[in-house]
């Protein structure tokens, strides 16, 4: 009985951790719930194996260097599953909105890749240990491992880049509180895809698309940031646009484009942006390759900056500025750089009190 049990508890672990790992297609009512039928069967798991702390402790665990190496992945597994319990609080939406630590949803992609590929050791470990073929024990191990990992770092944002289609309401997403600026308003000048694309008629049927709807309408990530700051001051918002040719449709086409445009140094042709007006400038961007993309570089060369503020609001896939900061202080002649906010694409939706509170700061 106790065998059957825990060979369930094991078997809907790897299932739900695998199922969860798959977000973009379960989408989250359903990974927060699986997150709990997780933990319980994880605590089943142990309360069945609680023997282990006894032999670990009282020195009749498991011996040599292969023993040494599973206990090591199971106080490993153990620590990141506490880990991920409470960073999995924290990006709740659902079950857990009140909890507010470990919010960082990229760091809780990282414990749930570290998760799977730890389990997959552990299981891996108990097969070793019945193996008549060690080596090729080993071989397999580590063949899954690296599929583990490849699934989180790889596959996941795969997966999100080509089937994520977010659709927001724009009012619910982009009003909210009102900044008043003290001095002058900040002129908005953001870059997106949408709009410098050439997307289809039909573009929920694009491959790789990564889009978001507000209010049925197509909107890039920046452009709903710069949204957001208009509705908070009141100010203009101008987008780059390119005048020649557009990025093509397939998300993965632009990012080729946009790694030989970066390695040629290439500056698109945009439409003028007058800036004449404005000593402070927000720059919305998203960062392309570690740095901006290259018709923001157009933008920030063709113009004279000398006596004027540019605050940096940038998104991205991964977290920070990357190079962009000092890329744009070197562009951008006379200028003064100032980092603003750096935001996860996946949270842009949910920013508007993060960028009001940011714009509080700029006086
Ligand atoms: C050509 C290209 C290159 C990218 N390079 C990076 C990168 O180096 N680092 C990163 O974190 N995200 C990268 N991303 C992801 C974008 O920064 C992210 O999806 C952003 O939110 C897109 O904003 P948008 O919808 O306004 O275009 C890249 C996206 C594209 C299309």
């Amino acid at each position: 009985m106790k065998k059957k049990l825990n060979l369930f508890s094991e078997i809907i672990m790897y299932l739900a951790l695998l199922a969860q790992m798959l977000y973009v297609l379960i989408g989250n009512t359903v990974h927060e719930i699986l997150g709990i039928v997780f933990f319980v069967s994880l605590v089943v798991h142990i309360f069945i194996k609680r023997w282990w702390f006894r032999a670990v402790t009282s020195g009749k665990g498991r011996k040599g260097k292969a023993g040494i190496f599973a206990n090591i992945v199971i106080i490993l597994l153990i620590l990141t599953s506490i880990t991920l319990m409470i960073s999995s609080m924290g990006v709740s939406r659902i079950l857990f909105p009140w909890f507010k630590f470990m919010m960082e949803p990229l760091f809780h992609r990282y414990l749930a890749t570290a998760l799977l590929t730890l389990s997959i050791v552990h299981g891996g470990m108990h097969f070793y240990f019945k193996a008549k073929a060690k080596k090729r024990a080993v071989v397999l191990i580590t063949l899954l491992a690296i599929a583990g990992l490849a699934i989180g770092l790889a596959l996941v944002p795969y997966l999100n880049r080509h089937l994520r289609k977010v659709e927001v309401a724009f009012d619910e997403k982009v009003r909210g509180e009102k900044v008043e600026m003290t001095e002058e308003i900040p002129l908005v000048v953001y870059f997106t895809r949408v709009g410098n694309t050439d997307f289809e008629p039909d573009v929920d049927a694009v491959s790789g698309a990564s889009l978001m709807k507000a209010d049925g309408v197509l909107m890039g990530n920046t452009q709903l940031m710069a949204f957001m700051i208009q509705d908070a001051i009141g100010s203009e918002v101008i987008p780059i646009t390119l005048t020649g040719e557009k990025y093509p449709s397939s998300y993965m086409d632009t990012v080729s484009v946009g790694s030989r445009e970066l390695k040629e140094d290439a500056r698109p042709a945009i439409e003028d942006i007058d800036i004449s007006g404005h000593n402070k400038i927000i720059l919305v961007y998203p960062i392309w390759w570690g740095t901006v993309p290259m018709p923001v570089a157009t933008f920030l060369e063709a113009n004279d900056f000398t006596g004027k503020t540019i605050y940096l609001l940038a998104t991205q896939g991964s977290f920070g500025f990357a190079s962009s900061t000092s890329d744009i202080k070197k562009m951008a002649k006379g200028a003064e750089v100032v980092e603003g906010l750096s935001i996860y694409c996946d949270d842009i939706p949910n920013a508007r009190t993060e960028i009001t509170e940011w714009l509080k700061k700029i006086e």
